[in-house]
């Protein structure tokens, strides 16, 4: 038989593989009774159609940039806790909502961790970014780029929400999460595996800031205040949410040689109660394996999926060997999934 593989040549393939979480929420917490008195909504049109209860909001002055470097030293400071160290050669963020439009956050993100001269960037895929980021920081690390990656999902949505916007406004918070990524091999607990990402930019406007970039400048148009804030069709989005996240997880769980019945969790990106019920239905598994915290902090974007981590993480609903697929979707339209059997990582 010709160029057979040696039996432990799968062990000795470089992968990423998580070593550390942390996450990071703003002290501000608008309730749905708070914006009830502001907006023509309520508690209970919110909870029912959303599950969403609370959120929190950056205080005047606080960006992205802040929270973000927050849930970076908490993911480093986990690392560090679990044996490892508190250090990354590349810093990747995931944000729609950095600090200025130019430059990237990442790189100051980099120099406030004490991580300055380190490679640092910012991924712009809207609710998809954290899984997008994910599979970029993967692909350093098995490339040999780097050894270890902290890859942070961070957004301010409330700095761009239209305020006389009850729909979005009571579905979005700010908030940050992040993953310190480092070398390892793809049998150990915690390797990512299963990437599978899409798009689809016919539909690029059904999630926009409409202002700001260059197709409106080059036209010579006024700026006007409607255009810098964000705008969802939230209808046809909720459907391609559900079918696009559905398909994701089985295509990552396939490429990683599971059956969907065999995955113990799926973090989804915290969209809508809704979404989450109807892939777990789509997907035939029971919500209960579906972690969510989107009661207390709302779709904070490209944070979401850290965050839920970290939060099921802490109360013990995902523990290490539970086979995990996470999952995104968001505005681009964009999707991806992957998956690990979750590590002995405790988020800080
Ligand atoms: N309070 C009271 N009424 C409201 C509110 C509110 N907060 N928001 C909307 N309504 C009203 C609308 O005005 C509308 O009234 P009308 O029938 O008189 O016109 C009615 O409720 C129904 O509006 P819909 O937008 O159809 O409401 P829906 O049930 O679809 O819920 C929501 C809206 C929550 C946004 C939902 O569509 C959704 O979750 N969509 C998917 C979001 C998503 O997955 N986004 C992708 C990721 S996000 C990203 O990438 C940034």
């Amino acid at each position: 038989m010709q160029d057979a593989q040696p039996a432990d040549a799968g062990t000795r393939e470089r992968t990423a593989v998580v070593a550390g979480l942390g996450a990071w929420v703003p002290h501000g917490v608008v309730t749905n009774d708070e914006l009830a008195r502001v907006l023509d909504t309520s508690d209970e049109w919110i909870r029912s159609r959303t599950g969403i209860g609370r959120r929190h909001v950056v205080s005047p002055g606080e960006s992205t940039g802040d929270l973000a470097v927050e849930a970076g030293r908490r993911a480093l400071a986990s690392a560090a806790a679990n044996g490892g160290d508190r250090t990354a050669d590349a810093v990747v963020l995931a944000t729609s909502t950095p600090d200025r439009p130019c430059p990237a956050t990442a790189p100051e993100v980099a120099s406030r961790l004490g991580l300055g001269g380190v490679a640092a960037f910012d991924i712009s895929a809207v609710c998809s970014g954290f899984v997008y980021a994910l599979g970029v920081s993967g692909a350093l690390i098995t490339s040999g780029a780097a050894e270890r990656v902290l890859v942070v999902g961070a957004d301010t949505f409330s700095t761009i929400l239209d305020p006389g916007d009850r729909t979005t406004r009571a579905v979005f918070g700010d908030g940050a999460g992040a993953v310190l990524l480092r070398a390892g091999q793809p049998t150990e607990r915690g390797a990512l595996r299963g990437l599978t990402l899409g798009s689809d930019g016919t539909r690029s406007d059904l999630i926009q800031v409409p202002g700001g970039g260059s197709r409106l400048r080059s036209a010579g148009e006024p700026a006007r205040d409607a255009d810098a804030y964000f705008t969802m069709a939230g209808r046809p989005v909720f459907g391609q949410a559900v079918r696009r996240m559905a398909d994701s997880v089985r295509a990552s769980a396939a490429e990683l040689g599971w059956a969907v019945s065999d995955v113990d969790r799926v973090v989804l990106h915290q969209a809508n109660a809704r979404i989450t019920a109807a892939v777990a239905d789509r997907l035939d598994l029971p919500v209960d394996r579906f972690p969510s915290n989107i009661g207390q902090v709302g779709n904070t974007v490209a944070a979401s999926i850290p965050l839920a981590l970290a939060d099921a993480a802490q109360e013990g609903v995902l523990r290490p060997g539970h086979r995990v697929v996470l999952c995104g979707f968001g505005g681009g339209l964009t999707w991806g999934a992957l998956g690990l059997v979750w590590p002995q990582v405790k988020p800080v």
